[in-house]
């Protein structure tokens, strides 16, 4: 008996080792019958091939023309429930491993833990006091899942670190018997997903102690915590003072500070990646007088 090509091809084929490793990916919410990119095994519409592992009846095989074996989804598939995918391709000859990434869509709403809070005050409360920290959760990845607090509208008693959801006060409380402050979250999606507000109430009252003696020294010490996932680049803090109408901002600590700031917006970005707690020093200048913190 003579070999045609056809015939030779399938016997190549089958001879073929397949204990190789194969990656791919897929995103998630795709439509059924999606392909896995990147996953294309040698086989045949001839080969007995199974598909094993857990969740592996999220997936089904499918045979190419030109005898090869893909894989697509068999449902949506949701990353936030299985982000990746351990799966065997059984062959008469042997099996194959196959990783499946299931790649975020942005299709988490960022969502503040916990509601509504009321604080109470002192009307001597110093300025820089942390009032509230508020906290959020959004269940996708890296920017998508990266979530940024701001106050809408913006206000001018309080300041929110964007990163931190932390809530300080920046001017004076005298005069004033309430505020409330509406506190917005949205993550970082290349379309933003914003969540539902909360309210920060207020309540202001002058007898008893404020909750820090007041401060007698100039320096000013704000500690502000930077998470973990910030970027460089990112606003981490904008130096809360707004006693002095003419004022700027400078950097006194050295040139490797972790931490730039804008000479007059006073808003401090991150430069560099940071490995430990950092102190930086800072001046605020105005017309009058000298006021100093370091954060
Ligand atoms: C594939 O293999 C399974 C078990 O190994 C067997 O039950 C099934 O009949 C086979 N199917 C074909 C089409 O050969
Ligand atoms: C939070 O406060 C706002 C405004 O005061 C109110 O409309 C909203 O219902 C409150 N939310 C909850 C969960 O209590």
């Amino acid at each position: 008996m003579t070999l045609t090509g056809p015939v030779l091809l399938h016997l190549l084929l089958l001879l073929l080792p397949v204990s190789a490793r194969y990656f791919g990916h897929i995103a998630e919410n795709s439509p059924v019958g999606t392909p896995v990119s990147g996953v294309l095994l040698p086989g045949g519409s001839h080969l007995n091939a199974t598909l094993t592992g857990d969740y592996a009846s999220d997936f089904r095989l499918v045979h190419h023309r030109d005898h090869r074996l893909g894989l697509v989804s068999a449902k949506a598939l949701d990353r936030e429930f299985i982000a990746m995918y351990q799966l065997t391709v059984q062959l008469p000859r042997g099996a194959a491993a196959v990783q499946v990434e299931v790649s975020d869509r942005n299709d988490n709403i960022p969502r503040f833990i916990g509601g509504n809070r009321t604080v109470e005050v002192h009307a001597l409360t110093p300025l820089g006091t942390e009032l509230a920290r508020f906290d959020a959760k959004d269940g996708d990845a890296e920017s998508n899942g990266r979530v940024t607090f701001y106050a809408s509208p913006e206000s001018h008693l309080l300041h929110v670190a964007p990163q931190t959801g932390q809530v300080r006060l920046v001017r004076s409380l005298l005069g004033v018997r309430q505020a409330t402050l509406r506190l917005c979250v949205r993550d970082g999606g290349s379309v933003a997903l914003i969540g539902d507000p909360v309210f920060l109430h207020l309540n202001v009252h002058r007898s008893g102690n404020p909750r820090k003696p007041r401060a007698v020294r100039e320096d000013v010490v704000l500690s502000v915590s930077v998470p973990q996932q910030a970027a460089l680049g990112d606003l981490l803090f904008t130096v809360p003072d707004q006693r002095f109408q003419q004022r700027w901002f400078q950097m006194l600590s050295e040139a490797d500070s972790p931490v730039q700031i804008e000479r007059d917006s006073g808003r401090v970005y991150l430069t560099r990646d940071l490995l430990e707690p950092a102190e930086v020093l800072l001046k605020i200048h105005n017309s009058r007088g000298k006021k100093r913190g370091s954060l």
